[in-house]
């Protein structure tokens, strides 16, 4: 179901719709202009923040029915104390999760004087919160049939810019949603080819240089790492390459790099059964990177980006990989594989050293890496390290604008002794402690010539529990973060 995202500009108390979302803070009073609509709907907005019915705490909700003429119902949204980050698109998100969970078809929402980035996180909210995957369950019968969410009116006063704004949150949600649907596909399904296909799709519609490699291009460019991960299956691994040139010719790009394992068993060191049906999430990575270049392309911002994946799955079967094994990565650097579980490492080793060839002027990648960034920071932040900490601050400014706050790990020499190999230049994993910076500083070995950051996405990029504003599922991240982060270097 496609969201029609659109604005209004007069008093929302003229708007016919059967439902309107207020968002409200704790702390102001009634916002004077609700004025017309509490008076048109019998009062009882004032009523219930009057008598503390409602006290506009974080996620808090109260539904209403009117009496007037305007909405039929108003639904009324805590967002805590402002200014919190993220407030209106969480309130957003929750707005459209209900209404769609309510059938009421179409919505409004408003909050007290937007400004045009909250009239974009407003969009990219209401299609975060009422997004849902049926397509693969049965139609229901007539009778119980309930209406999607279709539309969505964004209140939006009297400011400039906003149809910049209410476009550039349609772009947004539209690449959340393109990498939320990759991810949520099953394994059977969501392939190696079919992501490849995915990126051809993106491509064609907008123009962008898209190149697929299989299994044979990898032997040419001698992707030893990525290719042990891809000899235990049959499906043919994909090197995926976008290229969006908004930019001046030749000018160097951002590179976005992403982790594509549409099943991650483990492999010989395979993982318990208990969950194992999570690990179709781990393309993740790459559903964000496909996400953020439909995104971009549709702001057509001015500035080049390439896009790349690496993905296969990683099974044990009788060609699979072994513990012990060593395989030489393109840049010519011997792995010794310890445990083949940490599988993502191996595979974007060699994508990142093909991002080189770019001469970009950033690359982040985006991987759902380990569950060590679980523990340590659990499904709320984005692990980020790299080995420039002004692009490091880069990012994690453009997460927090994005509404996909990350926090940064030390990625220190002393955590690096713990990859030394006895037999080859670094092993696949290190010893107990501190997980998510062995495997950065792993990837770290394949950074050269450039500016990196990596986006340990494992906790965020899907939840397995419901998080209030966003259902059981993918959550679009990393899509905001790269949006962010390139749009705060185009020109
Ligand atoms: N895809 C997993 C990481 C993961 C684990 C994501 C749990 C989400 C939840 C990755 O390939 C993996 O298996 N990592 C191992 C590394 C270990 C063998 C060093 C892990 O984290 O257990
Ligand atoms: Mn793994
Ligand atoms: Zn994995």
């Amino acid at each position: 179901m496609t969201l029609v995202l659109s604005s209004h500009a007069g008093d929302p108390a003229q708007l016919a719709t059967p439902l309107l979302a207020l968002a409200l803070s704790s702390d102001a009073k009634f916002p004077r202009a609700l004025a017309a609509l509490d008076a048109a709907s019998g009062g009882g907005i004032g009523r219930a923040i009057k008598q503390r019915d409602f006290k506009g705490n974080r996620d808090e909700s109260l539904l209403l029915f009117t009496t007037g003429r305007g909405p039929q119902r108003v639904l009324l949204i805590g967002m805590g104390a402002l200014p919190a980050a993220g407030a209106v698109t969480r309130a957003a998100s929750i707005a459209g999760r209900r209404a769609n969970g309510m059938g009421v078809g179409k919505m409004a929402f408003w909050a007290d004087g937007l400004d045009a980035r909250g009239v974009e996180n407003a969009a990219v909210g209401i299609s975060l919160g009422a997004w849902e995957f049926t397509e693969l369950k049965s139609a229901p019968a007539s009778g119980e049939k309930t209406t999607p969410l279709s539309a969505a009116v964004i209140c939006v006063g009297k400011i400039a810019g906003a149809a910049v704004a209410l476009a550039n949150g349609r772009a947004v949600a539209e690449g959340q949603r393109i990498a939320r649907r990759l991810a949520m596909l099953p394994g059977n399904i969501c392939t190696p080819s079919y992501i490849a296909q995915a990126a051809r799709d993106i491509a064609k519609r907008h123009k962008l240089g898209c190149s697929v490699y299989g299994r044979a291009d990898l032997k040419k460019f001698g992707m030893g790492s990525f290719l042990a991960v891809a000899q235990g299956t049959p499906q043919d691994p994909k090197l995926i390459v976008l290229e969006y040139r908004g930019g001046a010719k030749g000018a160097p790009p951002v590179a976005l790099v992403g982790k594509g394992l549409c099943f991650d068993s483990g492999g010989i060191s395979i993982k318990p059964a208990d969950r194992m049906e999570w690990m179709k999430f781990d393309m993740s990575g790459a559903a964000g990177v496909l996400g953020a270049m439909e995104a971009i392309a549709r702001m057509k911002l001015k500035i080049n980006v390439v896009g790349l994946v690496g993905s296969t799955t990683n099974m044990p079967s009788g060609t699979s990989m072994n513990p012990g094994d060593v395989v030489t990565a393109s840049n010519g650097k011997t792995i010794e594989i310890i445990n083949t579980d940490a599988e993502g490492r191996l595979v974007l080793a060699d994508v990142l050293v093909y991002a080189a060839r770019f001469k970009p002027q950033a690359v982040i990648d985006a991987a759902t890496l380990t569950g060590a960034v679980v523990v340590a920071l659990g499904n709320t932040a984005v692990g980020v390290l790299g080995n420039d900490q002004a692009l490091v601050d880069e990012v994690l400014a453009a997460g927090r604008l994005g509404g996909e706050p990350g926090w940064q790990l030390p990625l220190w020499p002393e955590y690096k002794e713990q990859i030394k190999s006895d037999v080859a230049d670094m092993k696949n994993i290190g010893s107990r402690g501190a997980g998510t910076i062995t495997a950065a500083h792993f990837l770290a070995e394949f950074t050269q010539g450039y500016q990196w950051v990596h986006l340990d996405i494992a906790g965020t990029a899907y939840t397995e529990a419901d998080l209030v504003a966003i259902p059981r599922g993918p959550t679009g991240t990393p899509v905001r973060t790269f949006v962010e982060f390139v749009r705060g270097r185009a020109r």
